[in-house]
Formats: structure tokens, C-alpha cells, sequence
């Protein structure tokens, strides 16, 4: 059981917002806080060189909670400055796509992903495939498994989507891919810190995280996994003097450290590392039980207002919640809310652009909830989008 009320005591931000925007950043706890002013005051006070030694030490044992949290090994743990910088570096060091290549990826594909495939894709005279879904929604495994020839050069799975809801199946897509050889990355930008996570048990060889989200570290950090017998299929896109010290001759480092570079926010990561503590200390399960809980209420009670309609998927979801209220663009709608000291999110195409298009959906309101969140909070946004859907 987690104890809320001291995990909310320590969560500065709880006292002035109802905050339903996890998805995008969380709210960072005091202690998490402090941590990185007080690093930066020590880099003000006595030099930012000088103040480096006891804060890598500390780097380090966030890197091994980080490690034990994904149940991976901390060499096989990259920091880097947010999700999308974690997957551009995996991808970026692939080898180059040939003409003929295929991608293949999952209908909730994070549109940043997409982008990257599709000019990587033009530039090559590759292709990006969508992989069928389930009728829940989620990804069909099986049907994965007939897609797959020796000219699939990638596989990538969002694993908790933008929007949507659903939690797609990412071990049965891992099962599908076992002992192909293809590359198979997880965006998981969404799902760490909210859903269990076993590298093993997926089955991938990439899998990448957002500090700032649901692990409720600071902006401008995220975390990338790569399994450590497929380092060696990966060659960085640069290097600097600790991803490959030089003598005579780069030596490329054996662990995902090939992908950090010797100058990075010690604070921010230091802030991180607390922060990756904590979701381990109150333990992920548990974070996921109340999830479940306060999301899977939140979606009744909002799918029972006249005007208001839940456009999630799945048979597993997650706590983010998609919806749209009658005669509201999104973003009209988190400004209304914001208005009344309510935050959520506003999403477009541009975030799941296949599942949003195969689905002919507008721009989607999304409130996402988090451990942090009470019942008294779901009932004001609630109330909230009840008074909104009789303005118009
Ligand atoms: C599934 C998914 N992947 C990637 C990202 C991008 O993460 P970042 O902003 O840390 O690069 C997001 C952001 O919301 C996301 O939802």
C-alpha cells in the first residue's frame, strides 16, 4: 500500500493544481528538487569541475536502480536528455537501411518515431509497414509473425501509446521476433514508472524511457536500454572522450556508456536518480494498482456525461485517458481547464499519426493519472467536464 498522503506532503505542486497531465511531465517531489539545486549550488560555489566526483558516484547508483527497475544490467543503461534523443541515438547507429528494407511498426507509433523511419525509409527506398492490430486495438502478434522476411530490417513497438489508452503486448511481439535476429526497439516513454518492466521478459534489444514523465524526474532527462549482446550491432552516430577515449585509436566503450557524452546536466541526472528511487522504494506494481484504479474510475465517470465521449482502446490500458467533449477543440479545452486550475493535455495527429488517422479522429483531450492523483481530484475534473459540456 503506498501512503499517499506523505508521497503527496513531499509533491510541492499538489497544493496549487489538479494536475492530470502525468503523460506529458509529472510533478516533481521536494526531495527530488533539492537534490538538483543543491548540486548546481555547489557547482556555483565551489566550480563545476570541482563538484563533479561525488555527484558521478551518484550517477552511477541511479544508473544501477535505473538497471534493476528495467531488470537489465547497469552497462546496459544510457542517460540521455529526453526519449526521443534516447531512440535517435539507437537508431542513428544502426546500420544503414538498404533499398528493399522494410520497418515494421506498430499502429500507435510515437510520431516522432515515425518521422525518423520515413526519411530514414525515402532517403534509402525502404519502406515503413504498419503491423495489423487485434480488434481491441493493440498489436497482432500473430500477424507480425507472417510479415516477417529477411528484408524486415527493424521492428519498433509503442508500448503505452500517446493516446489511446491501450497498453500494446510487448512481450508477445518479442516472442514473434525471438531468434529472427531482426532489431526490435520498445518506446516506452509512456510505461516506465507506471507499468512493470522486464527487458528479459519482452524480449527487445532497445528500449527507451522519458525522465519527466511517469517516473516523475526532471525535463531534460530520459534513459535508453540497449541488450548487451547487441551493443556491438550498434555504432554510434559520434563520439566524445568517454563514449571511445582515445589511444591509438578510439576505444569504443563495451557498454551503452558509448552513447553519453562526458558533459550532461550532473544535476538534472542526480534529481533523476532520486526520483528513480522513489518509484522504486513505493515499488511499480503498486504504482500500477492505483493507476488502474483512479484511471479506470476516471474513464466511467466521464464516459457517463451526455456530450462526452472516451476514445480509448484495448483490453489492457493504461492511465491515460483519451477523450473529446462535444462542441470543445482539445486545446480550447485544457485551456478552460487550466482556467480552473486543471491541468490535462491536448493531443493531435502529430503524436499517434496512424491510429489517429486510421481512426478519422480529431485532436483528443487526455487526462493522464497518476499515483499522485486522490478521488477528490478525479470528482473535481469530473464536475469540471460535466459544467463544460452544457456551455456549448
Ligand atoms: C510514446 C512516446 N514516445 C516518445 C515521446 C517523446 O518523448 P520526449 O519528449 O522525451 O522526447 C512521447 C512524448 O509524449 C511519447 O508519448
Amino acid at each position: 500500500m503506498l501512503d499517499i498522503a506523505s508521497i503527496r506532503a513531499d509533491a510541492p505542486g499538489v497544493a496549487n493544481v489538479r494536475h492530470f497531465n502525468h503523460a506529458g511531465g509529472s510533478l516533481l517531489s521536494a526531495r527530488t528538487l533539492k537534490i538538483i539545486t543543491g548540486q548546481l549550488e555547489r557547482e556555483a560555489g565551489f566550480g563545476a569541475m570541482e563538484s563533479q566526483p561525488p555527484a558521478a558516484e551518484a550517477v552511477e547508483v541511479a544508473r544501477a536502480t535505473a538497471a534493476r527497475l528495467l531488470n537489465a544490467d547497469a552497462s546496459e543503461i544510457a542517460f540521455t536528455s529526453s526519449n526521443s534523443a534516447a531512440y535517435g541515438l539507437a537508431l542513428a547507429a544502426l546500420p544503414p537501411l538498404q533499398r528493399g528494407q522494410r520497418i515494421l511498426v506498430g499502429r500507435q507509433e510515437w510520431g516522432g518515431n515515425l518521422s525518423s523511419f520515413e526519411a530514414k525509409a525515402e532517403a534509402a527506398g525502404a519502406t515503413v509497414e504498419q503491423i495489423p492490430c487485434l480488434p481491441d486495438g493493440s498489436v497482432d502478434a500473430g500477424a507480425l509473425k507472417h510479415m516477417l522476411d529477411s528484408r524486415v530490417a527493424l521492428v519498433a513497438l509503442t508500448w503505452a501509446p500517446a493516446n489511446g489508452g491501450l497498453l500494446n503486448d510487448a512481450e508477445a511481439v518479442g516472442a514473434a521476433l525471438a531468434g529472427s535476429g531482426i532489431p526490435y526497439f520498445v518506446d516506452a516513454a509512456q510505461a516506465i514508472g507506471q507499468i512493470p518492466a522486464d527487458v528479459h521478459k519482452i524480449g527487445c534489444d532497445v528500449l527507451t524511457a522519458a525522465g519527466r514523465k511517469y517516473l516523475r524526474g526532471p525535463r531534460g532527462t530520459g534513459l535508453l536500454y540497449v541488450r548487451q549482446g547487441f551493443l556491438d550491432r550498434l555504432n554510434p552516430a559520434y563520439l566524445d572522450v568517454i563514449s571511445a577515449p582515445w589511444n591509438k585509436g578510439p576505444q569504443v566503450r563495451p557498454d551503452a556508456r558509448r552513447f553519453e557524452t562526458a558533459e550532461r546536466s550532473l544535476a538534472l541526472l542526480m534529481g533523476f536518480g532520486e526520483a528513480l528511487r522513489q518509484a522504486e522504494d513505493y515499488g511499480i506494481p503498486a504504482i500500477r494498482q492505483r493507476i488502474q484504479t483512479l484511471s479506470e474510475d476516471l474513464r466511467t465517470r466521464l464516459a457517463g456525461i451526455e456530450g462526452v465521449s472516451i476514445e480509448d482502446l484495448g483490453a489492457i490500458r493504461t492511465g491515460i485517458i483519451s477523450f473529446q467533449i462535444r462542441g470543445w477543440q482539445a486545446v480550447e479545452a485544457m485551456q478552460e481547464l487550466a482556467r480552473r486550475q486543471i491541468n490535462v493535455g491536448a493531443n493531435g495527429l502529430a503524436y499517434t499519426p496512424f491510429d489517429i488517422g486510421a481512426r478519422g479522429l480529431p485532436d483528443l483531450i487526455r487526462a493522464s493519472v497518476s499515483y499522485l492523483n486522490t478521488e477528490e481530484e478525479l470528482a473535481e475534473l469530473v464536475a469540471n467536464v460535466h459544467d463544460m459540456s452544457r456551455m456549448r
